[in-house]
């Protein structure tokens, strides 16, 4: 066994979410070992998308990708950075048009090697309470036929006799921005076997559901967020009173600032000769 460590975090919420993460991501990153880090950065901007500087901080905070959701058209200004930062996802299933005409800019992929290994981001979105938008276990399926090849289909990664294959396989993570737990934990089994962690994100509210899949992919149908917990999924508990109970859309803002911040994701340890997880746990 080869066992190499994994973390992702919950969407980063607010100035608040910026400042716990810049304090506790390294802290994190060292005192467990981690080798790769996933970041879902979509509500940086006071909880509406992202600028150029949130990303480069998470990325500074160290991260190696920043994944996102349905928040992430939100400044017009930041989809050139989707056009040219390849860290930067945005949900791959956006419609992704024919070969001579891209229509949402950016990628839902990104293959980044470190020390030997290729780890593979895939970020996702759901359709369920959410946009329409092209089919998340379609576009998966073509996300891997064309990366990472058709030879991996169930148990990829164990040969006919059994027997672990050697590392010719990449790691694979995947954020599935989704609002619905059915559609998550659908999503789960749909790939399990495929990829090493599979992480919902979007609820804001960390669920205590981690486990390891039949077929080896460690899972969890929320990571939670990142920042201010007194609030309401990172908003001020004030005006999201008012929109619920009246039923009017008042601007929200990000819940004023208390110290310390709260960071919430999972470390998975994963056995890079499998790709198997073989842990997981909530942060
Ligand atoms: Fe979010």
């Amino acid at each position: 066994m080869n066992i190499v460590k994994a973390a992702m975090i919950g969407d980063v919420v607010g100035e608040q979410g910026l400042e716990t993460i810049e304090a506790k991501l390294p802290v994190l990153i060292k005192e467990q070992n981690i080798e790769f880090v996933t970041v879902n950065g979509e509500n940086a901007a006071e909880g509406f998308g992202m600028t150029e500087k949130d990303f480069q901080r998470i990325i500074a905070a160290g991260a190696n990708v920043v994944t996102s959701g349905n928040h992430i058209w939100e400044k017009r200004e930041f989809w050139t950075v989707l056009e040219t930062e390849g860290h930067m996802l945005r949900p791959a299933n956006y419609p992704s048009g024919s070969s001579t005409e891209q229509i949402v800019s950016g990628t839902g992929f990104a293959s980044i090697r470190i020390k030997n290994i290729n780890w593979i981001t895939i970020n996702l979105q759901g359709r369920e309470f959410m946009n329409a938008i092209d089919c998340p276990f379609q576009c998966f399926d073509h996300l891997i036929n064309i990366h990472v090849g058709k030879a991996m289909d169930y148990h990829p990664l164990i040969s006919a006799d059994g027997k672990p294959m050697p590392n010719v396989f990449p790691l694979i993570l995947v954020d599935f921005h989704a609002e619905s737990s059915r559609e998550k934990e659908a999503l789960a089994y749909y790939v399990d076997g495929r990829v090493s962690l599979i992480a919902g994100t979007h609820t804001h509210v960390q669920t205590a559901d981690e486990r390891i899949l039949p077929k080896g992919s460690a899972y969890i149908t929320d990571l939670g967020m990142t920042g201010n917990l007194d609030s309401v999924i990172g908003m001020e508990p004030k005006i999201c009173l008012e929109r619920s109970r009246k039923q009017v859309l008042y601007h929200m803002e990000t819940a004023a600032e208390k110290k310390p911040g709260h960071l919430q994701g999972v470390i998975a340890e994963i056995d890079a000769e499998t790709g198997r997880a073989v842990s997981i746990r909530r942060i």
